[in-house]
């Protein structure tokens, strides 16, 4: 009986803990980049990107890249091929908000890409 006690008590102790570092985590955006990778990535997997940059809750300025599965990458803030994946998505994104230009291509190409 008193080992359920304990038990109870580390349990409560343990959620008390959680909820705290939650609160204090809070005032830093969750998703920061910590580093940057430059292994290219194949750009028709990427369906958006938002930039990081440092000093707005960040340390990094970098370019997050987001994948149709909503996998985010943290890619370098303005590596050429970074830009080029940038390019990309501005003119899925432009093709994908006309219906005339989304069915020229392929439906599915359009997939998980926000609007505009
Ligand atoms: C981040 O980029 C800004 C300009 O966009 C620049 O002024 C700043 O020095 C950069 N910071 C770092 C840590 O690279």
């Amino acid at each position: 009986m008193a080992l359920f006690g304990d038990a109870k008590l580390v349990l409560c102790l343990f959620f008390a803990i959680c909820c705290y570092m939650t609160v204090t985590q809070a005032e830093v955006p969750a998703d920061c980049c910590l580093s940057v990778t430059n292994a290219e990535v194949i750009k028709h997997a990427i369906v958006d990107y938002r930039r990081q940059v440092a000093g707005q809750g960040c340390t990094l300025n970098a370019t997050i890249l987001v994948t149709r599965r909503q996998k985010q990458l943290c890619a370098p803030a303005s590596e050429r091929w970074v830009e080029d994946v940038v390019a990309h998505v501005k003119q899925l994104r432009k093709c994908c908000n006309k219906a005339k230009c989304r069915q020229a291509n392929k439906k599915k190409r359009c997939l998980g890409v926000k609007a505009e």
